[in-house]
């Protein structure tokens, strides 16, 4: 993907009424610290467009990135942040789960998990959720570069294990860092929900 325009177009909270965008969105979901919100700045090759932290609990709105007036790329909030009052953690369950339900343009979930971790109960869970809404989600093991080479296939297979993916489910080990993964990423997005043939 060749990126000639980004806006971050649209924010909600919790509150918020949602978009009804006329272009496809893509979203990326996962527990707090993940890697989500530098996973977008890899995919768009900026520095600090969405805000990044080494605190959790960072992104508390949804975010709606305008990508070359071509698509969305949706920033969530994450789950499972230990210093968020049970009130929130509740409210933002009922904004990502009212987003999913209603988008009439959301086409993919990516659910983000730390590839040096085996998933937690909130990550299987998320999973489980995600497929019955109806989505297939697209695992990203992120980052990647904290774990030696030899260790990525035991750590993927333990992650397969224990989100007990669907058979065939893509897991694509991705760092912000090294950006290993990001062709990959955009390549599936082009060509499963943009439609593209071949990457530009
Ligand atoms: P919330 O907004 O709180 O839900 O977090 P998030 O999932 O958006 O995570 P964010 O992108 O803010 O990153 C959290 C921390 O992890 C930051 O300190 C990042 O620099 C770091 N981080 C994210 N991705 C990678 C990666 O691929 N490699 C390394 N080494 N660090 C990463
Ligand atoms: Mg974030």
């Amino acid at each position: 993907m060749v990126i000639k325009s980004v806006n971050l177009e649209t924010v909600c909270g919790i509150t918020s009424t949602l978009p009804q965008n006329d272009k496809i969105e893509v979203a990326f979901a996962g527990k707090s610290n993940v890697g989500k919100s530098s996973l977008i700045n890899a995919l768009l090759n900026r520095k600090s467009l969405a805000r990044v932290s080494a605190t959790p609990g960072k992104t508390q709105t949804i975010n709606f990135y305008n990508i070359n007036e071509e698509m969305y790329l949706v920033d969530l909030p994450g789950y499972g942040y230990a210093k968020v009052s049970e009130q929130e953690k509740i409210q933002w369950g009922k904004l990502i789960e009212r987003y999913l339900n209603k988008s009439q343009q959301l086409k993919a979930v990516f659910l983000l998990v730390d590839i040096r971790h085996a998933p937690s109960a909130n990550d299987a869970m998320m999973y489980e959720w995600i497929v019955s809404q109806g989505y297939h989600p697209i695992i990203i093991a992120t980052k990647l570069d904290k774990i030696k080479r030899s260790q990525i296939a035991k750590n993927v297979k333990i992650l397969k294990e224990g989100l007990h993916l669907v058979p065939g489910t893509k897991v694509i080990p991705f760092s912000s860092e090294t950006k290993q993964g990001r062709d990959e990423v955009w390549e599936l997005i082009e060509r499963e929900f943009l439609n593209k043939a071949e990457v530009e």
